[in-house]
């Protein structure tokens, strides 16, 4: 389909009318996130004139300040869903229970979880943010969702994307057929079709990683890094934002690796498993890319509650690979076997094959 005049929702009819079993069932859903979105980018492009900057003065379930427009982004998409029957519940950052429909709406078969506002912290700096969604079926029989209906694994994903609310709106998602992006046209409203089948390079030059807290890493995501450093075939830079949804946008698009490692702070990684890292690391696999805990690919992980923490490393295949080699062969076994062929150094022990 024509880049620049398919709006989303053609695209969207023409991608359910391709696939027989597409009920549009959730394709209701995917139109009422972009419509949202574009309420929510029209707020945050004029937020420092609208009482909607800085904080609520109250924590979320993480005990994390609250910024106006997480709270502010979270009602909207809850307002935006909850009268559609589509929709047997939803989980986002925002709020510590499962957000059930209420009674005088009637329910549908889908689960939405989301984090309203991605990088809160660069909300007032102005500074790209975004919004990640996750659609699953409901798992249960039961009249009221319960825990279990969210504790599904990335590969129950029916449908997952975000948007980015940067130099322009962006709507990218994906339904397990690949990844389209959809940049909003505000003149007149629409998001319009501009990066068809988006495909990540199989490798990139960036990395993006938070190194004031490479002090508590393990010691082989500390010599990973210094690899991408020393990377004799092409030069790695560094570029990280703070904003999840910028920064895998950005290696989505120029191929690299974004990762939030386990540290001090977050012994078991800060990033949120359920409604951040499952709904990228499935536009990353349909995109050409993967995730990864360090161990587990991230589609296989079932959260253990709606608001697990994972460590996670995601972006192109040769980074992911990359390091999935350094933590499983471990540091020490890596340079006695590089001490012992001569080539002693660690970068020369990185020129080993490694995908
Ligand atoms: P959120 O604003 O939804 O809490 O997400 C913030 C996340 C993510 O967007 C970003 O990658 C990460 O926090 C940045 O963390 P640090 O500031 O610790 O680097
Ligand atoms: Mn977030
Ligand atoms: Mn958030």
């Amino acid at each position: 389909m024509q880049k620049g005049v398919t709006t989303l929702g053609r695209f969207l009819l023409e991608e359910q009318r391709k696939y027989s079993y597409a009920s549009g069932e959730f394709t209701a859903i995917l139109e009422q996130i972009a419509f949202v979105a574009k309420v929510i980018g029209r707020d945050v492009n004029k937020a420092g004139l609208i009482n909607i900057l800085g904080q609520t003065g109250s924590t979320n379930s993480h005990g994390e300040e609250q910024q106006k427009l997480d709270v502010y982004a979270h009602t909207k998409v809850i307002q935006a869903l909850d009268h559609l029957g589509k929709v047997f519940a939803m989980a986002s950052e925002e709020e510590k229970e499962i957000i059930h429909i209420p009674e005088k709406f009637p329910k549908g078969k889908y689960l939405v979880v989301f984090d309203p506002l991605d990088g809160s912290s660069n909300i007032d700096v102005n500074i790209s943010i975004g919004t990640i969604f996750g659609i699953f079926k409901k798992k249960s029989e039961s009249e009221a969702a319960t825990i279990q209906d969210f504790l599904q694994p990335g590969k129950n994903l029916v449908a997952s994307g975000y948007v980015i609310y940067g130099s322009s709106t962006m709507f990218v998602y994906t339904t397990g057929n690949g990844v389209n992006g959809f940049t909003l046209d505000p003149s007149i409203g629409e998001f319009l079709l501009s990066h068809p089948a988006m495909k990540m390079p199989e490798y990139g030059q960036i990395y993006s990683a938070n190194e004031s807290n490479s002090s508590s890493w393990k010691e082989e995501v500390v010599a990973y890094i210094d690899c991408l450093r020393n990377y004799p075939e092409r030069k790695y830079t560094s570029r990280y934002i703070g904003s999840l949804v910028a920064d895998f946008h950005r290696n989505l698009l120029k191929g690299g690796v974004f990762l939030y490692p386990e540290d001090k702070q977050y012994p078991q990684g800060k990033l949120r498993l359920l409604y951040e890292i499952i709904p990228l690391a499935f536009i990353a696999e349909q995109a050409g890319g993967s995730a990864t805990d360090g161990e587990n690919n991230i589609m296989d992980l079932v959260p253990k509650s709606l608001h697990e923490r994972t460590p996670v490393v995601i972006g192109s295949t040769f980074e992911i690979a990359l390091y999935q080699q350094f933590i499983k062969e471990g540091i020490r076994k890596r340079k006695k076997k590089f001490a012992k062929s001569g080539k002693s150094t660690l970068e020369k022990a990185i020129r080993e094959p490694v995908i």
